[in-house]
């Protein structure tokens, strides 16, 4: 049994899935469920023994305690985050709240659950954080990709969110002895990302018809992996990862801005052309830059290759065109998302509770 949290969002969905097809070993998935958690995301698991879905907060300790004694995991992955940057830039407290007040209660509860275990447990025992390439800040056109030695500068209220996140989870290793890993991984797409994100935003609003805002001048650059290559990446870090170690985990994919959304196009122009033939190219817009704006991401994926073998199964090319199709063919998917739809459940399933 492991313990998944935000298994409701994306990339957290996307490793559940994943896990459940690889391997038999049941998954208590803890998700908020914000705006970003939907369990349509998890509606192939309905009746599946194998996920026991739990809806809340990583900050409740009691909660966490509760948990962790029922079920008694052998590892817990730490996904749940406020993870959008721009909503970090408008409102900044809920990252602090969730990903760093939240991280530090889930590593109290997880200090108190695996000091109480048997030697075996205990020495078997994973904590494993999940993180992003913008806690190293940003780079310049010809400085070479992150390392995981390279220096924290976090830019944006969400990267220093997690950056604070990941050093509370190396002085829980450092000062306690907590078995961590961490993982710091590039920009991700695929299935079932929330179209506030750029790759998602793009498709929905070009078979809107809507407009397609670039921000400033389109040539920000960040490392794109199909979420499911990210997937095998945890998976494979939490199977060999040494402990303590931090790992990075990206696909060799550097892109402007411009040339993914202009790829976006030209793949919708090829599956589902659009009714006079026009290009969908036709509605990319420049607007506003965000404020302090990354200028690149880049990911030196060198240490999990070498030392456990990881390589994704994507390129750029299949993933996107993967990524295009699986919205094409869902559009319940996203009508959902766009109408609010999908937060009836919560609604339903918990009285009273904030759809
Ligand atoms: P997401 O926003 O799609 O999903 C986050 C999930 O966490 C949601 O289901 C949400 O309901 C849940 N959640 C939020 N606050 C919570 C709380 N207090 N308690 C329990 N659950 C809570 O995010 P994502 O894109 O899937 O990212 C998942 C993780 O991966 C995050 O930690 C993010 O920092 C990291 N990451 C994301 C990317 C990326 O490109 N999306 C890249 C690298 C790392
Ligand atoms: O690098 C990893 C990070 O990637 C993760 O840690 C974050 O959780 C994830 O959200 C993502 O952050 P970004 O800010 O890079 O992702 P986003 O999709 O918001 O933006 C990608 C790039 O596209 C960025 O340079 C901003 C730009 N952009 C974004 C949107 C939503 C636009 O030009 N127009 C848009 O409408």
């Amino acid at each position: 049994m492991i313990l998944v949290t935000g298994g409701a969002g994306f990339i957290g969905a996307n490793f559940v899935l994943d896990w459940l097809a690889a391997c038999d070993e049941p998954v208590v998935n803890l998700d908020k469920l914000t705006y970003a958690g939907n369990v349509h995301n998890l509606d192939s698991l309905s009746g599946d023994a194998r996920h026991v879905f739990v809806q809340g907060d990583i900050a409740d300790g009691a909660l966490l305690a509760r948990l962790l004694a029922e079920h008694r995991p052998r590892a817990i992955v730490n996904f749940a985050a406020e993870s959008h940057v721009d909503r970090s830039i408008h409102g900044p407290e809920d990252f602090i709240q969730t990903n760093v007040v939240g991280t530090f209660r889930l590593l109290e509860a997880a200090r108190q659950y695996w000091s109480a275990l048997a030697a075996t447990e205990k020495e078997a025992f994973r904590f494993l954080h999940v993180s992003t390439d913008e806690v190293y800040g940003t780079l310049a056109a010809d400085a070479p990709a992150f390392t995981e030695e390279h220096n924290y500068e976090p830019n944006s209220p969400y990267s220093a969110s997690k950056a604070a996140s990941d050093h509370l989870v190396r002085a829980w290793a450092h000062t306690y002895g907590l078995p961590v890993l961490t993982t710091n991984c590039s920009n991700n797409y695929g299935p079932l990302h929330f179209p506030e994100k750029l790759i998602p935003l793009m498709i929905v609003n070009a078979l809107a018809g809507k407009a397609l805002p670039v921000y400033g001048d389109g040539m920000q650059v960040r490392d794109w992996l199909y979420v499911r290559d990210h997937c095998s990446a945890i998976r494979r870090v939490l199977e060999a990862g040494r402990l303590g170690e931090t790992y990075n985990i990206g696909g060799w994919n550097e892109k402007a801005n411009i040339d993914i959304v202009k790829t976006v196009c030209a793949l919708l122009d090829e599956l589902r052309p659009r009714a006079g033939g026009n290009s969908y190219a036709e509605q990319i817009a420049y607007v506003q830059d965000r404020p302090g704006h990354d200028r690149r991401y880049a990911i030196d994926a060198r240490k999990i290759e070498r030392e456990l073998g990881w390589t994704p199964a994507e390129t750029f090319e299949t993933g996107i065109k993967k990524t295009v199709q699986w919205y094409l063919e869902h559009p319940e998917w996203v009508a959902q998302v766009q109408s609010g739809a999908y937060r009836d459940w919560v609604a339903r399933q918990y009285e009273g509770a904030a759809a």
